[in-house]
C-alpha cells in the first residue's frame, strides 16, 4: 500500500477507508464473504499483465507457457474437487457463466424456466423484459407455493405443460435445500436440460451439508466469490450426465465462452481461483461451511422466536429473508437503518411481493462472512437481539413521525427515520467491539 499512497493518494485513502468499514461492520449480505489471505496475494501479481484468448495450449498470443501450466491445475483442481469431467473457469462472474451456458445449449427464443426473482432466483435465470435472459429466451418462471417452499408436484405440472428446453435449478435467496434428484426427473419428462446454478451454496455443496447436483445436472454453474472465499469470477462444471447427452457439450461451452462472449481471460483471477480450490479442499473448509449452516439455522431461529415471519419459516442454510409487511417497514428502510448500526445486508423481494424491487418488503441476511470470521451461535443471538431492538425502534420512530411505506419511498424521509430512531450509536459502538474481538484477519 505505501506504494500506491505515494502515487494516488486519493484511491489509497479511499481503500483504506472501505478496508476500514469492512473491518468495523459485520458482513451479512448472503452473497459476500472475504477471500483469503493467499488468493488476494495471487490476484495482485504481475498475471494481470497477460492476454491468453483461447485456451491452455491453443492461444492466439504467444507468451502463454506458464498460463497454460496455471490454468490447466485450476481446472485440474476443479474437476477433481467436484468430480466432474469437464470444466471451464474462464467466466468473468456468476452473469457471464450463466449467459454461456444459454448461448452454447439454446437457440435464441428458446423456452428456459427458472424461479421468479422473488421466490429467490437470479437475475440471469430468466427475469423478463429486463434482463438478456428474459430478453433473447422466451422465458415462463416458475414459483414458490404461498408458504414460501418449492412445490415439486406442482413444478412437475408446469413444466410437463410449458415443456421449457432448459430448467434452472438455482437460488440467491431461497433458505431451503434444493432436491436437484427431483428437479432431474421433472427435466428428464420433457427431454429439458437441468442447469444448476449454486453460486451461493458451492462451499456447502463441497462440504457435504448441501445436496450435490453433480450426479442430476447436466451442467453446473457458480460463482467463486460467495462461500467458496475465492476470486470474484465463475466456474461452468459439465458433468457425466450432460457429456452423455452432448458428447460436445463441453467445446460447446468453451465456444460460448471465447469467441461467444469473452476475450482474453483474466489470469490473476485463474491463480487466485486455484488457490481458492486448493483451500476448499481442506478439512477446516468442512468445518467452516458446516458452521455457516449452523450459524444460519440459529440466526433465524432467533428471529422466528422473537415473532418475525421469514420466507418458508426458517433456513437449512447460510441465507434467511425477513418479510417486514407484518411490522409495515420497508426493505430500505430497515437496511438503511441497521446499515448505521453498523449491520450491513440488503432490501430484498418477498414471495408474491407487492412491492417493486427497489422498494421492497423485505431484507435479506446470512451467515457466510460472520462464520469466516470466527463467530458461532452465541454471537448469532446477540445480533438478532439487534435486529430486532433496531426494527422495533424503526416502527417506533416511524409513528412518531407519522410516515407510512409511500411516504418512506422518499430517501429524504429514509434520512430522517436513519436520523431520529433510537439505539443506533449504543448498538454501533457494541457491534465495533464484536468486530474488533472477530477481526477479518481471523478469517485468514
Ligand atoms: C445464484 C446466482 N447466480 C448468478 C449470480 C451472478 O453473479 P455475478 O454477480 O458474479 O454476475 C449471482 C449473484 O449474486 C447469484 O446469486
Amino acid at each position: 500500500m505505501s506504494f500506491l499512497k505515494k502515487t494516488d493518494p486519493e484511491i489509497a485513502r479511499l481503500i483504506m477507508l472501505e478496508e476500514k468499514r469492512q473491518e468495523e461492520t459485520l458482513m451479512m449480505i448472503p452473497s459476500e464473504n472475504y477471500a483469503s489471505k493467499a488468493v488476494m496475494q495471487a490476484l495482485a501479481t504481475r498475471l494481470t499483465n497477460k492476454y491468453s484468448e483461447g485456451y491452455s495450449n491453443a492461444r492466439y498470443y504467444q507468451g502463454n507457457k506458464i498460463i497454460d501450466q496455471i490454468e490447466t491445475l485450476c481446472i485440474e483442481r476443479a474437476k477433481k474437487l467436484f468430480n466432474v469431467p469437464y470444466v471451464n473457469i474462464q467466466p468473468y462472474s456468476g452473469s457471464p457463466a450463466n449467459s454461456a451456458v444459454f448461448f452454447a445449449l439454446l437457440e435464441p427464443g428458446d423456452k428456459i424456466s427458472g424461479l421468479t426473482l422473488a421466490s429467490g432466483g437470479h437475475l440471469t435465470h430468466g427475469v423478463p423484459k429486463v434482463t438478456f435472459s428474459g430478453k433473447y429466451f422466451n422465458s415462463v418462471q416458475y414459483e414458490v407455493a404461498k408458504n414460501g417452499w418449492i412445490d415439486y408436484d406442482k413444478l412437475e405440472k408446469f413444466v410437463l405443460k410449458e415443456k421449457p428446453k432448459l430448467i434452472v435449478a438455482g437460488t440467491t435467496h431461497y433458505p431451503r435445500k434444493l432436491d436437484f434428484k427431483r428437479f432431474a426427473q421433472i427435466a428428464d419428462k420433457v427431454g429439458a436440460f437441468l442447469m444448476a446454478d449454486i453460486s451461493h451454496v458451492v462451499g456447502m455443496v463441497i462440504a457435504g451439508v448441501y445436496p450435490n447436483p453433480v450426479p442430476y445436472a447436466h451442467v453446473i454453474t457458480t460463482t467463486t466469490h460467495k462461500t467458496l472465499r475465492g476470486p470474484r469470477g465463475a466456474i461452468i462444471l459439465v458433468t457425466k450426465k450432460g457429456l452423455k447427452r452432448d458428447p460436445d457439450m463441453g467445446k460447446k461451452i468453451n465456444s460460448a465462452i471465447i469467441p461467444g462472449l469473452q476475450g482474453g481471460p483474466h489470469n490473476n483471477v485463474t491463480a487466485a481461483l486455484a488457490v481458492a480450490l486448493k483451500e476448499a479442499g481442506k478439512k477446516n473448509f468442512l468445518r467452516y461451511n458446516q458452521q455457516i449452516v449452523k450459524n444460519g439455522k440459529e440466526l433465524a431461529n432467533n428471529l422466528v422466536k422473537m415473532g418475525y415471519e421469514l420466507q418458508s419459516g426458517g433456513t437449512d442454510t447460510h441465507v434467511m429473508v425477513i418479510d417486514l409487511r407484518k411490522q409495515k417497514i420497508l426493505g430500505n428502510t430497515a437496511a438503511e437503518v441497521l446499515e448505521e448500526a453498523g449491520l450491513v445486508l440488503n432490501r430484498n423481494k418477498v414471495p408474491f411481493d407487492p412491492n417493486p424491487p427497489f422498494y421492497p418488503s423485505g431484507i435479506r441476511l446470512g451467515t457466510p462472512g460472520l462464520t469466516s470470521r470466527g463467530m458461532k451461535e452465541k454471537e448469532m443471538k446477540q445480533i438478532a437481539q439487534w435486529i430486532d431492538q433496531i426494527l422495533k425502534a424503526i416502527i417506533e420512530t416511524k409513528n412518531k413521525l407519522g410516515v407510512n411505506i409511500d411516504k418512506e419511498k422518499k430517501k429524504s424521509i429514509r434520512n430522517q427515520i436513519v436520523m431520529e430512531t433510537k439505539f443506533l450509536k449504543n448498538i454501533n459502538t457494541e457491534v465495533k467491539k464484536l468486530c474488533k474481538k472477530f477481526p477479518i484477519k481471523s478469517a485468514y
